[in-house]
């Protein structure tokens, strides 16, 4: 095998912003053979992936991370050199609801597939890379100033952000315990094509284009920093290629919006799209209940990602939330399908008749 020639596996290549990991490796990397490992849970759905299914360097394999003889399997046919991992349960709303699996994926499953890359590197780590995709909610919630640093003592508040900052540690302890290289990065709220609807921008369009009540939590003032989700995904390259072992960068847009701000840009821009009349969609925003324990600001300063590899987002806010909105109405059709059947019943549960 050339030194160029790799075997990447990415779990949770299914989901959302893993999705656009495969396709960005498979069409810009045709010497690296792309395994695409997920459990395809109610958030992964091969239709994401659809366009590089027939790929010649891409394969797919339907398998659970917290099921270690499993692994062990997959690892013993494909002998990967990277592991790019993103498959996780990712929503606050469905942590706080039922915390356990989020304990079960995020920290087991995350704890299986490094017990499962060390026995398969025996050691060898030439050339093997553990590269573990994480987010800025382990660093908690901020007040008006400040912005998380790649040194920001870790303050995780949800089940999801508890979860998550267990799973960096975990990643950290087998680098550190076994010498097997890692590296991680934490990146702000990602939103574009292929998000599954229970996030806020994806809900909030379908619920948009539906007339239907757009449910803010608490007074709306939380704050948020969005990133669209393909700039990520070339966040994730670079550093795949270029990052230091041992090291985390933080990933952010630099864009920080209120939600309520957020949700009216949403609105206007909507109404536009679909040649409504202006504050028709701002007729839906509804006030609700806040989420318990809803962190109040995060915000990322990436400039050590900027510095030291060059990266910065590519796109204007409006430009990506134009493109996002234009996805999701030129694709009526995913979004059926994904909001059929077991979605309505999470709808009804969280929302009620909202
Ligand atoms: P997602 O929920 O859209 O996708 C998760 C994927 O993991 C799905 O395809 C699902 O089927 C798979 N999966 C879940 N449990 C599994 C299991 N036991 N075995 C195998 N596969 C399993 O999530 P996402 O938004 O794409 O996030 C991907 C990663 O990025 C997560 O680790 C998340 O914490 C992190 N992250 C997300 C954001 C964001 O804004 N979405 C921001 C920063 C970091
Ligand atoms: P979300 O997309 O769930 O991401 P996260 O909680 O990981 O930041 O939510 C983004 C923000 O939008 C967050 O402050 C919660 C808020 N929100 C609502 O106000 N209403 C909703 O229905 C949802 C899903 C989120």
């Amino acid at each position: 095998m050339s030194q160029l020639e790799k075997t990447i596996l990415v779990t949770g290549g299914a989901g959302f912003i893993g999705n656009h990991v495969v396709r960005r490796l498979v069409k810009n990397y045709p010497h690296y053979k792309v395994i695409n490992l997920d459990a395809l849970t109610y958030a992964g759905n091969l239709e994401n992936v659809a366009d590089v299914a027939d790929a010649p360097n891409y394969s797919f394999v339907k398998a659970d991370i917290t099921e270690l003889e499993e692994v062990r399997g997959v690892f013993a046919v494909y002998n990967p050199d990277i592991i790019i991992h993103l498959a996780a349960e990712s929503h606050v709303d469905r942590s706080i609801e039922d915390p356990l699996v989020f304990v079960k994926t995020n920290l087991m499953g995350t704890a299986t597939l490094l017990q499962a890359a060390k026995e398969v590197w025996n050691g060898q780590y030439d050339g093997k890379l553990f590269y573990h995709v994480s987010t800025d909610e382990v660093y908690g919630s901020l007040g008006e100033t400040g912005f998380f640093v790649e040194t920001t003592p870790y303050d995780p508040r949800s089940p999801y952000s508890a979860s998550k900052a267990g799973s960096d540690h975990l990643v950290r302890a087998w680098g550190h315990t076994y010498g097997m290289p890692i590296v991680l990065s934490n990146c702000s709220n990602n939103y574009g094509p292929y998000q599954f609807p229970e996030k806020l921008l994806p809900l909030f369009i379908n619920n948009i284009k539906h007339l239907k009540p757009l449910p803010v939590y608490g007074k709306g003032i939380n704050v948020r920093d969005w990133l669209y989700v393909e700039d990520h995904a070339r966040a994730i390259d670079v550093i795949l290629h270029e990052g230091k072992h041992g090291e985390t960068y933080n990933i952010g847009g630099h864009n920080e919006y209120r939600n309520i701000d957020l949700i009216h840009l949403l609105c206007e821009v909507m109404d536009a799209k679909l040649g409504r009349d202006p504050g028709t969609s701002a007729g839906l925003i509804t006030y609700v209940t806040d989420r318990a324990g809803h962190d109040m600001r995060y915000a990322i300063d990436a400039t050590k990602l900027q510095n030291e590899l060059g990266w910065t987002p590519s796109l204007e806010f409006r430009e990506g939330l134009e493109k996002t909105i234009d996805w999701y109405l030129g694709n009526e059709e995913w979004m059926e399908q994904v909001t059929s059947g077991a979605y309505q019943k999470y709808y009804e549960k969280m929302y009620g008749d909202a």
